[in-house]
């Protein structure tokens, strides 16, 4: 009976990775080992590892660690099935080998043949140095799976320790990226290589780190305080979305009870300048305590996030009056249209809440691109082919309320509160040009102006044009919002469209 301890020995040496003392190392800096995580991230004991004895390439120069530096396999999350991969920052930094790539590469088929999510916990030094090319290979075999994959199965990266170089790659194609604050970062060159090239002098941390990217370039979609929220996370967000593409999100138990919201009569200001906080309106209409945002950070004048209605997962797409007066500009849109795309592909249905004065003007927006970037959104509403619902809670204005999910573009219920205001533009920005030659003339310009502003606010800023023709389906009072929600999604339930046939459309990216 030799044979049973030899396994037993070796599954030892294979779960000490890189050995206690690089373990310790590792705690040293804030940070979870490779196995302590998936521990935290897996239903007890549901954790079937694959390839523990995968050995790095035979070369008499290096250290031999069975697993090479990634622990794979699958587990369920909340009972539900999940692929992992996390990498183990003890065995030569974590860094990709070529049969460290292969592991990834097996986990990621099964998960896209069985139609489950796959979950990377990143930790590496990027390409096995020792390696050379046959580790680049490894990468480029990844980010292959990763774009077959997408839009298939959900894609989550939590990025737990260095991430640089081409490897930022991969991540960048999934669905979501989780950054941990201060113990991770991502970037395509480091701080040493920018102070050569720029002549810029930044640190690891200001240049990708959870911060920088959560608020300044919005690669990642969260900014965790350590580890645990990371995972904390992870768990959250697998929680409102399906298995894959063919799937729906699980649905909660939910009892019907009173669903009239009187708060919401009152919450959303008489004065079309006040600020008031989106964010209070979304917690008023979704079930307790279910809004989960996304992007928080970044773009602020847009919200974007999952929440449950009458235990159903939504994606909400929100102007955010609360911040530039919840104008839409380059960030928001791409943020918007992103999201947008995430719930369409995996059958997530849509809730659009509107306030927005338009687009942002400038030459600012104008040189980087705000034509082709607000029609990413544009284009990612139009396409999505979920159930989708609209609510006008104040202004939507000239091409933004085009954008906004509008009856034009395929919205199949559009709600307005009785104080909303569509209309081409504002009612100054209007007056100023159809009656330019008017108010010039008169003996107090001003007070013409004024006058000529109060005659166009009753005619036009109202959802009653709109309504007239059909493109608003009911103006309704703003404490009705939920309950017309729970049965508008409910009736939408069967949605079906066919799309014309194409190979894929062509988002202006
Ligand atoms: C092999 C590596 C390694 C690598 C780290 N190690 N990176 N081994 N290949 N890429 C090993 C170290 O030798 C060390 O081994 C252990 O991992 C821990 O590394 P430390 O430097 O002690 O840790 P730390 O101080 O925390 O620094 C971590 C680090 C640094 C910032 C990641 O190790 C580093 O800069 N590594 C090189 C990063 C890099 O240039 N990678 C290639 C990028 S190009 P011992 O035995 O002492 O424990 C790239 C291209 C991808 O990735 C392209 C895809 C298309």
């Amino acid at each position: 009976m030799k044979k049973i301890p030899q396994l037993q020995q070796k599954m030892a040496v294979a779960l000490l990775g890189g050995g206690e003392a690089r373990i310790a190392s590792q705690h040293k800096k804030g940070k979870l080992t490779a196995r302590e995580r998936l521990q935290l991230l897996l239903d007890e004991g549901s954790f079937e590892e694959l390839d523990m004895l995968v050995h790095n390439r035979d070369n008499a120069t290096q250290e031999q660690f069975p697993g090479d530096g990634v622990v794979t396999g699958y587990g369920t999350v909340h009972g539900r099935l999940v692929y992992v991969f996390s990498q183990d920052f003890t065995v030569y930094g974590g860094s990709l080998s070529e049969p460290h790539a292969r592991k990834i590469c097996k986990v990621m088929d099964l998960a896209l043949q069985n139609g489950a999510p796959i979950i990377g916990l990143n930790d590496s030094g990027g390409a096995r140095i020792q390696e050379g090319v046959v580790s680049l290979g490894g990468y480029a075999d990844i980010f292959y799976r990763n774009t077959r994959a997408s839009g298939v199965i959900p894609q989550l990266s939590a990025i737990m320790g260095p991430c640089a170089g081409g490897a930022v790659y991969s991540p960048a194609i999934t669905d979501f990226i989780l950054m941990v604050e201060n113990t991770s970062y991502m970037f395509v060159t480091g701080p040493n290589v920018v102070k050569t090239v720029t002549h810029e002098n930044v640190t690891a941390d200001e240049l990708g780190g959870a911060t920088t990217h959560a608020t300044k370039s919005g690669v990642t979609h969260f900014a965790c305080a350590n580890e645990v929220e990371c995972i904390q996370n992870i768990k959250q967000l697998l929680s409102y979305i399906p298995q894959n593409c063919e799937e729906t999100a699980p649905v909660y138990p939910y009892e019907s009870r009173d669903e009239r919201r009187p708060a919401l009569n009152t919450l959303v200001p008489e004065n079309p300048n006040q600020p008031y906080d989106m964010k209070e309106v979304i917690g008023h209409i979704v079930d307790e305590e279910s809004f989960f945002e996304v992007h928080r950070d970044f773009a602020e004048n847009i919200i974007v996030g999952f929440a449950r209605i009458a235990g159903r997962s939504i994606g909400i797409v929100a102007n955010q009056p609360a911040n530039l007066a919840g104008v839409l500009d380059i960030h928001a849109s791409v943020k918007g249209a992103r999201f947008t795309r995430f719930c369409d592909a995996f059958n997530v249905p849509l809730l659009v809440l509107v306030d927005v004065p338009g687009f942002l003007p400038g030459t600012d927006q104008e040189w980087n691109g705000i034509i082709s970037n607000g029609a990413k959104l544009l284009y990612a509403l139009c396409e999505a082919t979920v159930p989708k619902i609209t609510v006008t809670t104040r202004k939507a204005y000239g091409g933004a309320y085009c954008v906004m999910n509008s009856k034009h573009i395929g919205a199949d219920l559009n709600f307005a509160f009785p104080n909303a205001e569509i209309a081409v533009m504002g009612p100054k920005g209007a007056v100023e040009i159809i009656y330019k030659k008017e108010i010039d003339a008169a003996p107090d310009p001003e007070a013409r102006m004024n006058e000529l502003v109060a005659e166009y606010t009753e005619q036009f800023a109202n959802p009653y044009l709109a309504a007239e023709k059909g493109y608003i389906d009911e103006v309704i009072l703003p404490e009705q919002t939920r309950s017309k929600l729970i049965r508008g999604y409910k009736m939408l339930e069967n949605k079906v469209v066919n799309m014309p046939r194409k190979k894929h459309g062509n988002i202006p990216l």
